[in-house]
């Protein structure tokens, strides 16, 4: 983490916490590092992993264009300003609003399943993402290209969806492919484009193919840029790349209070946030990097514990601290990921404020949910 500590303690006394921070200086980092990997390829944010409006514009301002999932990510992206090229419309299951906002805005379709065909907008421009039905180095829940997994057409029905989707009047501009999220193995990329490329003789050449995120954070991006493109060569395409995770977790810090300490069987250090703030542990056993912002000599391990009334409530196992005190603060790192993007209203908890960091001041960019805004939708 690159804010100092200073700003962290001005940030959850200005803002309260559990307070999610953000250092704009490492977001523009990570979109570095990729366009130095990756070259010339077109970069979509996959947004699912953090839609916040401020960081949308930042990256749409840097020329990065969107992957969306739903109306409401489209009504982001078209909010910041994003239209035609710089818009990927994909899911599993469309809605008729979903397929409609992204034919009115121009965007590119990635077809999931034959039957989509029909369903596409006239003249559409689509992907047809492929699942290569491989197990790959990851959580099962974040594994996308598995054999059995609900996401893609098979390997056998993708040269014929691409000629459906000609002789239905749609541009078929290529292939898509996305294995998972986190995923630490880079020869699983190796081996799903491989897969791809089996596909050249009988699709014959593309205009595009879509290599997809899941990179995990200490991936070779190299190594997986060098197995992209020449994929992409086989087919004599362009190359785009959608990540999510990879450009936003770093920049991203889950501040949270210490509410007290117990010592029943283990030790818990009790926190003001819990799996409605951050639900990855919970949800995937993720690890999370987490930093005393308190001194102290002697250390034991800790585990970290939320005040949901939920066994699992607990972001993190065995972590050494000095010894906690109620008032300290936490930073649990690698958060700006499916951190706020998944929090949530569970027990009317009110989500999160956001701030942003540039390196000399903090900006809020969103505010703290009130129980008002929890129920404002129910009569
Ligand atoms: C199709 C697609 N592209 C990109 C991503 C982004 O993945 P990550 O955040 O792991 O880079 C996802 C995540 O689920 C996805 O489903």
């Amino acid at each position: 983490m690159t804010i100092p500590t200073a700003a962290l303690h001005t940030a959850a006394e200005r803002f309260g916490t559990p307070l999610y921070v953000y250092d704009a200086a490492e977001l523009d980092a990570a979109l570095a590092r990729v366009r130095a990997a990756f070259g010339p390829a077109r970069v979509y944010y996959a947004m699912k992993a953090n839609p916040n409006l401020s960081l949308l514009r930042r990256l749409h301002g840097a020329g990065v264009g969107f992957e969306c999932v739903s109306s409401g990510e489209i009504a982001r992206a078209e909010a910041v300003g994003a239209i035609g090229p710089q818009l990927l419309v994909n899911g599993p299951a469309k809605s008729d609003a979903e397929y409609a906002a992204g034919a009115r805005l121009s965007a590119t379709f990635i077809v999931d399943r034959v039957e989509e065909v029909n369903l596409l907008p006239p003249q559409s421009r689509a992907l047809v993402r492929v699942n290569p039905a491989l197990a790959v180095s990851t959580h099962d829940h974040l594994a996308t290209g598995a054999a059995g997994s609900k996401f893609g057409v098979t390997l056998q029905q993708a040269p014929n969806v691409l000629d459906a989707l000609r002789v239905a009047g749609h541009t078929a501009l290529g292939l898509h492919v996305h294995i998972g999220s986190a995923i630490r193995d880079a020869h699983d990329f190796t081996a799903a484009f491989g897969r791809l490329s089996e596909l050249r003789q009988q699709t014959g050449p593309l205009a595009v193919l879509d290599a997809g995120g899941g990179w995990g954070l200490d991936a070779d991006l190299y190594g997986i840029a060098r197995e992209a493109w020449a994929t992409a060569g086989v087919f004599g395409a362009e190359l785009w790349v959608e990540p999510g995770r990879y450009l936003v977790a770093r920049a991203g810090t889950l501040l949270t209070r210490v509410v007290g300490s117990k010592r029943a069987g283990r030790n818990f250090c009790l926190v003001d946030a819990g799996m409605t703030e951050l639900m990855r542990p919970m949800l995937y056993g993720a690890v999370h990097p987490v930093q005393a912002l308190w001194d102290g000599q002697e250390r034991e391990n800790w585990d970290i514990a939320g005040p949901a009334c939920e066994s699992g409530d607990l972001l993190a196992r065995d972590i050494p601290l000095p010894h906690p005190k109620r008032g300290e603060l936490l930073a649990i790192g690698e958060a700006g990921a499916y951190g706020a993007a998944m929090s949530s209203n569970y027990l009317t908890r009110s989500r999160p404020a956001e701030a942003l960091w540039n390196g000399e001041k903090w900006s809020l960019i969103r505010r703290r949910e009130t129980p008002q805004d929890v129920w404002a939708a129910e009569v």
